[in-house]
């Protein structure tokens, strides 16, 4: 029998990216309708919440940046390895100077949730290197696509200037066609070399990210509800700001 939650290889397309989204659209569609997600696309997202979760994407990157480059001459990945179009880490340091200032880098936090993700990708990155290109599927594909959305939102939600600053991780200015991008990045997977099971294995991984990232919302949203019971400062501040 199989484990719960794993994918029958029978139906799986030959082609990795068609195998992929085929396999996370139900956990996708779990990402996208968690309470962090759901409130976000209405626009419900106070500046302490954005802060958080910003903070939270510069841990997480830092570590698919570092796995990355540890692995961009390893044949398993080095194909879809596009450092100049696709790091985020760098815009993650301006949109977190933005927010905080100066002294962001002690005053964010890395939660337990973010913490396990973080730990996730080392252990890819350094143990199981075939697979960091879930990872990467996972979190860059999303920005290029629903992201794109979240940018507008967050935009408008926290009144953001329209010149770009608390947005930069959202805005890819190495990628001046994103569908075509998206579409090289998908050949670019296809074209890796793995047997059934190494993708199969691949999917897996996809699915366990796209779960990693639900925890990840799932503890943001616990935090900020906590935040907003002892009536945190910035919380009234934005919610004053926003009457
Ligand atoms: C693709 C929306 C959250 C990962 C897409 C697409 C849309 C979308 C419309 C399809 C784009 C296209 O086919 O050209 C959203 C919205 C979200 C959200 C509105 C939240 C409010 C997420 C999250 C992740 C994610 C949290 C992962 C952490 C992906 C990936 C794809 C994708 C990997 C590419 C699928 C493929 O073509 O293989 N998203 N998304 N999304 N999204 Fe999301």
């Amino acid at each position: 029998m199989k484990p719960a939650g794993t994918h029958s290889s029978e139906s799986m397309p030959e082609d990795l990216s068609e195998a992929l989204k085929k396999s996370t659209k139900d956990v996708h569609e779990q990402a996208e309708t968690t309470e962090f997600m759901k409130n976000f696309q209405k626009g419900q997202v106070s500046l302490r919440e954005f802060k958080m979760y910003m903070s939270s994407l510069y841990y997480i990157y830092s570590a698919l940046e570092k796995e990355s480059e540890r692995n961009k001459d390893n044949p398993v990945y080095a194909p879809v390895y596009f450092p100049a179009e696709l790091n985020r880490k760098h815009a993650l340091e301006q949109d977190l100077e933005y927010f905080y200032g100066p002294t962001w880098r002690q005053e964010i936090q890395c939660y337990d949730a973010t913490q396990k993700y973080v730990v996730r990708l080392q252990h890819v990155g350094q143990h199981e290197p075939e697979l960091l290109v879930a990872h990467a599927y996972t979190r860059y594909l999303g920005d290029l696509s629903g992201g794109q959305v979240l940018k507008k939102i967050a935009q408008k939600a926290l009144h953001l200037p329209s010149t770009g600053d608390g947005v930069a991780f959202f805005t890819f200015p190495g990628v001046s066609n994103i569908t075509k991008f998206k579409q090289l990045y998908r050949a670019r997977m296809n074209a890796l070399p793995m047997d059934s099971a190494t993708k199969q294995r691949i999917v897996e991984e996809a699915r366990n990210s796209f779960l990693i990232n639900i925890q990840v919302f799932e503890e943001l949203q616990k935090l900020a509800s906590q935040g907003r019971e002892n009536g945190h400062p910035m919380q009234q501040q934005t919610e004053l700001r926003a009457r």
